[in-house]
């Protein structure tokens, strides 16, 4: 049996993760590597259990730093593993440090790379998780893209093998855990929230939370919301909130980030959902939530062009627009397939390696 590596490390990877190792391991001998970017109980233990994904043969334990420090802590300890196990495959997910560091050492010791969610593009390099991505699909071997936008972006960087169109594993997932949450998540009575009667909403991005006027902003304007908010805190934000001294709003209920099958249960029952997560934008789609997304660009550009998402910039004003002149939601496409990109995934790579 070959051997593939795949590298996990922030809370969206262990999701995406989830539908390939809970399924590949039947045809290869599979390590879960976790760089130990994310490391609280309920930003990393909580998917694990809860989406019946293996738990990581090897946790680097590289936690929170600056980019270049974390980066670099990942890629010593990464380097060591891939060359005690020399596998025939590296299989990386989205665009994070995690994904990036294992790109560069997996290339440097000549070892292919399987990259999932290639080819996403917000055609900006200032953006961290663009930089991650466009290093990530420039030295992978197969290009696992969600939608076809994402392929279009590949071939026109000039990428002409191996570009295949999957699907979104986020979908698959979404499908897999929606029926279990409906039986087990109590959240909604547990949050004593109405269904269909509330806004959930996300923002973790560092351009939203690294300038604490901007979290200010979307705050500010989520208190002018005619209804209930329930904003599961990211940690990189309750620091920000914390430090800066924002006061909760009336309207507004803080909380703990929750495990997967709670907050995709919040998003179910939600009546709108504000975020600025990639994933968070595109669950909204699929469930046929109306979003504001605030960014000032996004590469699901489906789920805008659709008229679902609207893109607000992290103003008051430009927020309380979007939430209050309503939303055309007049198409829906299977623009992030039919939730087999797992196994299309999977089948790919044992014709390819
Ligand atoms: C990272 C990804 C981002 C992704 C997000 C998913 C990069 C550059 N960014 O952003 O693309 O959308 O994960 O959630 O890789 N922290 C904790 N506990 C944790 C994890 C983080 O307290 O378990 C705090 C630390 O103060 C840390 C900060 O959050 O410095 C940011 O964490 P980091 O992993 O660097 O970036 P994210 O904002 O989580
Ligand atoms: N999510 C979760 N609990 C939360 C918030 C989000 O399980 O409290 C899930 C959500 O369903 C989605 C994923 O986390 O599948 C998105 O991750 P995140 O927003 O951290 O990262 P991004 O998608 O922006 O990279």
């Amino acid at each position: 049996m070959k051997t593939i590596v795949t590298v996990v490390g922030a809370r969206p990877q262990f999701i995406k993760a989830s539908t390939i190792s809970r399924k590949i391991r039947n045809s290869y001998n599979e390590y879960l590597v976790h760089t130990g970017q994310h490391y609280d109980a309920n930003m990393s233990d909580v998917f694990f259990s809860e989406l019946k994904i293996p738990q990581p043969d090897i946790n680097l334990g590289v936690g929170s730093d600056s980019h270049a420090k974390q980066i670099a802590q990942m890629m010593i300890k990464l380097e060591e593993v891939l060359n005690e196990i020399r596998p025939s495959l590296v299989l990386i997910y989205g665009d994070t440090n995690s994904t990036m560091a294992t790109a560069l050492t997996a290339a440097k010791l000549l070892i292919p790379i399987a990259h999932v969610e290639s080819g996403l593009r917000n055609f900006d390099m200032t953006i961290q998780e663009e930089i991650n991505r466009v290093i990530a699909d420039r030295l992978s071997t197969l290009l696992f893209a969600p939608t076809q936008t994402a392929v279009d972006n590949l071939k026109a960087e000039g990428f002409s093998t191996n570009v295949f169109l999957t699907g979104d594993v986020m979908y698959d997932s979404l499908l897999f855990g929606l029926e279990r949450a409906e039986s087990v998540s109590e959240i909604v009575s547990k949050l004593r929230v109405i269904p269909n009667d509330y806004c959930l909403v996300t923002i973790h991005r560092a351009e939203n939370t690294d300038n604490v006027q901007n979290l200010a902003n979307i705050i500010k304007a989520l208190a002018s919301f005619n209804e209930t908010v329930v904003f599961p805190v990211h940690p990189r934000t309750r620091k920000v909130i914390d430090q800066a001294g924002i006061i909760q709003p009336d309207n507004v209920k803080f909380i703990q980030p929750v495990g997967y099958l709670d907050f995709i249960m919040l998003e179910a029952k939600s009546r709108i959902i504000v975020t600025d997560s990639g994933g968070v934008q595109r669950e909204a789609y699929c469930l046929k939530k109306p979003c504001i997304t605030i960014f000032p660009t996004t590469p699901w550009v489906e789920t805008v062009q659709d008229g679902w998402n609207k893109l607000a910039d992290a103003s008051v004003q430009s927020i309380t627009d979007a939430y209050r002149t309503g939303w055309s939601c007049s198409d829906y496409g299977n623009h992030f397939g039919e939730g087999n990109a797992a196994d299309i995934i999977i089948e790919k790579i044992s014709r390819n390696i």
